[in-house]
Formats: structure tokens, sequence, C-alpha cells
């Protein structure tokens, strides 16, 4: 646990260095304004485009210079492909202005996980509220930012669609440039946020409620999945544990797990479920000394074990990545379970065996947040991959450019599996054979 230490500590401090703009951000203002005029001559040329599409266009060398040059950027990033509606402020050089989280945790209890049109409902409701907390928190108003960025895929449709529709009116209002944002790529690039001097290619390990993804990042949009969700994801497993033994799910099932395992890992471990002896209706709260302390071992028997796989597909992920790019340093862990401290402390001790280093952003970085999509839209900008401000008079039911099933990157060939080849229908082209192609048509 001493070992993690470093890496906790670093990025917490760089983050207490955030502050909220003054003096400076009336300054900031006057740039972003000068940016925003040159911008706008520049997108010009991607106006006639469809006006529903957010498919990332992307621009000639001579505007990616331009755009990485002037590196003063403040973007909007909003989130709302699961079950928490967020937004947050982040400017270029990585001060995170403002961060807002509204989540479901209630809807979450009555119903026993995510509802779709439950979860719409919700975040139709705060959307305004979140996004405009995010605005006041940072001190700024809509037309000091320089884009908007927002989750595009993958996740719920409905729920995509709540934070599609609100950074599209946003940014047609106020002119600003859009990034349609990939939700995994965001939970691993929030790391080099955390963490300045990550360069690429390092090896992610993203571990949330929906996917488990191992992915070599070579460089921006560049990505190849070394493998994937076969059956539940990682945080799926413990929201089931969770519900299996009556633990309080307000927080998601995952701390519950995580914190119920800290009691039953001194114990001999029983799998107690099998015998029936454990009754879900009744809450941890109320159980009998003897029943949590069995519920107790049932939970770090369940974590000991998920962990356990977590370990060997990492150290099979990290020979196989040393093979295809030999530099690698670090490994990235990310994704709502990348907060639970057993896995941040057993997956420390395979990498340092391996020689790298471990960086996990903390864990209200690690849970779904719009700072991860600014962020990943702060990058895509630079590069100058955006589409032009939307119309401002976009009909309400117009046909949006969503992405339920979106991979990140292709499937490196040793790592596929047969069980996934069934699942192939109706997936978007991933993230980086789009990049690739886009590259492509320039050269
Ligand atoms: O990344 P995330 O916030 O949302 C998705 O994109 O799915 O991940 C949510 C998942 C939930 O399954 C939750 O139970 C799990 O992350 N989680 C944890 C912990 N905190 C959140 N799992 C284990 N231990 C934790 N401390
Ligand atoms: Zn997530």
């Amino acid at each position: 646990m001493a070992s993690l230490a470093p890496t906790l500590s670093s990025t917490i401090s760089r983050l207490t260095h955030l502050h909220k703009p003054s003096l400076h951000s009336a300054i900031t203002t006057l740039k972003n304004f000068r940016f925003k005029q040159k911008l706008s001559k520049r997108i010009r040329p991607f106006i006639n485009s469809s006006p529903s599409s957010l498919s990332a266009h992307f621009s000639s060398a001579q505007m990616r210079s331009t755009v990485g040059s002037d590196d003063d950027l403040v973007v909007l990033g909003i989130e709302t492909s699961c079950d928490d509606t967020a937004a947050a402020v982040v400017r270029s050089n990585g001060e995170i202005l403002s961060q807002v989280v509204s989540s479901q945790a209630d809807l979450l209890v009555q119903y026993g996980g995510v509802a779709p049109k439950m979860a719409e409902e919700a975040h139709s409701k705060v959307i305004d509220q979140v996004v405009q907390e995010a605005l006041d928190k940072a001190n700024l108003s809509e037309s000091d930012l320089s884009a908007v960025a927002v989750t595009i895929g993958p996740g719920l449709s409905l729920c995509l669609r709540v934070g599609v529709q609100k950074a599209r009116k946003l940014a047609g209002t106020y002119a600003l440039p859009i990034v349609g944002v990939h939700h995994m790529e965001a939970h691993a690039l929030v790391a080099r946020l955390v963490q300045g001097e990550l360069q690429f290619p390092f090896l992610v390990l993203l571990i949330s409620g929906g996917h488990n993804l191992l992915i070599l990042a070579r460089d921006l949009g560049n990505y190849v999945q070394l493998g994937t969700t076969i059956d539940d994801a990682i945080g799926e497993a413990y929201d089931k544990t969770a519900k299996w033994l009556g633990l309080d799910l307000r927080k998601s099932g995952g701390p519950a797990v995580e914190d119920l395992a800290r009691e039953g890992l001194k114990t001999q471990v029983r799998l107690a479920v099998e015998s029936g002896s454990i009754n879900p209706e009744i809450p941890v709260s109320s159980a009998s000394s003897e029943d949590r302390k069995e519920r107790a071992n049932i939970a770090a028997s369940f974590q000991r074990v998920a962990v356990l796989h977590l370990e060997e597909k990492c150290e099979r992920a990290i020979e196989w990545a040393s093979k295809i790019e030999p530099s690698i340093k670090h490994l990235v862990v990310s994704g709502g379970v990348a907060s639970n401290q057993y896995v941040r402390a057993r997956l420390n001790q395979i990498v340092e065996k391996n020689c790298l280093q471990l960086v996990c952003p903390p864990p209200k970085l690690c849970t779904d947040n719009g700072v991860m999509v600014a962020w990943t839209g702060i990058e895509h900008f630079r590069m100058g991959r955006f589409d032009p401000p939307p119309p401002t008079n976009e009909p309400e039911d117009a046909v949006l450019d969503l992405r339920p099933r979106w991979p990140l990157g292709e499937e490196y060939t040793e790592g596929r599996s047969e069980a996934r080849s069934i699942r192939r229908a109706r997936i978007h082209p991933s993230l980086t054979s789009l990049i690739q192609a886009s590259m492509q048509q320039q050269s």
C-alpha cells in the first residue's frame, strides 16, 4: 500500500492547484475572443456539413498548427452516457475550473440498476442546472468558452441524447465549436490531465460498470484493444454482489462491497450464499453479527477472485503491449472500479514486478465525470478535430449522431475471443479506424 503513495499524492497535489479565475479570467476572455474570431474564419469550410452530425471533422495540417499554437483553451465538458449527469469546465493547461456531478443514486436503489427511460428523465430534469452550476463555479459565462465537448458514445442512447442536445443548443447559441467524445477514451485520457508528463504509448485498464477494457494507447486517437468484456464488466459484478448481500446501494455497489470486504479479509472464507443462509431482503445494517461476518467473508472472497482475474489479464496485456510498443512505461487504471483501494494495491504489485509505473486518477476522476470529457475535448480540439457550431434553429427532433455501441480501437488478433464475435451486430466503426481513415484522406 505504501508504494502507492507517490502516485496518489502526486495526482492529489496537482488537483489542489485548482483555482477559480479572477483577473486572469478577464485576460483569458479577451484572448479567447480573438481566438474564436480566428477560429470562426477557419471553420467556415465545415459549416455546410449535415447540421445534426457530430462526427469529428478533421482539419488540414495548417489548421492543426494554428489551433495548437494558441493553446489557452477553456472547454465545457458534458457527460450523460449512463446514470450520472456531469459537467465541468477545464482549461488546456490542466486546471479544473469546476466540476459538478448529479447522481441518480435514489433511482438505482429503487430499480436495482439503471432503467434507461427513468435515467433519461432524471438527466433531462437536472441537465440545465448542472451545466449552469459548472459555469457559475468556474466564474465564467458561455461566451468565455472556446468549445463544448460532449460524450456521444458508447452508452444508453436515450441518455446520450440529453447531453448532446444540451451541448448543441449551447454551442449553437454561442457559436462554439463542438467535440464529440468517446466515453472510454475520456476515462483513459483523464490520466494525462492528472499526470502531465504521461506520454503515449501507454497501457490502459478501464474498469467500469459497463466495460472492462485493456487498451494499448499508441497515440491520441490510435488504440489497440488487447482485451474486452466477455461476460459482466467487473463493476456490474460488484453491483450484483452488493445487491445479493443486502448492502446499501446509495453510493453504488462497488464501494459498499469494498467496505464490507475489509471486515471479511481476516476470517476464513466460506461461500455461504450457496447454503442459502443469507437473505438480501434483510439489509446488512440490521443483520446479526454472525450474519454480517458471513456477508463480509463473501464480499472479501468475491473481491479477491474478481481482482485476481484482473491481475491475470493485466499480466498478459503487459506482455502483448511490450511486444507491440517496447517503450511503454505506464499502466493507467481508470473507470469507476479503479477507485477501489484493493484493486489499486494489487495492480500496483503487478506493475512494479514488470518495472512499469501505475497511474490512477483520484476517485472523483475515475467515476463518470465532466472533467474527463472536457479534457478529451481539449486534446482533440488541439488537433483540429471538432465540428462547427450547430445552427441556432436546430429542430428538437433532429437526427443526432449518437453511438451507443462504439469500440475504441481494433482488436489485437492474439487477444480475439470467439465468444465475442457473435456480439458484433450494430456496432459503430471504431474511433481509431475513423481517425485513421480521415488522416489518409488528407494525405
Ligand atoms: O465509470 P463509472 O462511474 O460508470 C460507468 O461508465 O459504468 O463506473 C461505475 C461502476 C459501478 O459499477 C460501481 O459499483 C463501480 O464503478 N465502483 C466501484 C467502486 N466505486 C465505484 N467498484 C468497486 N470498488 C469501488 N470503490
Ligand atoms: Zn464510465
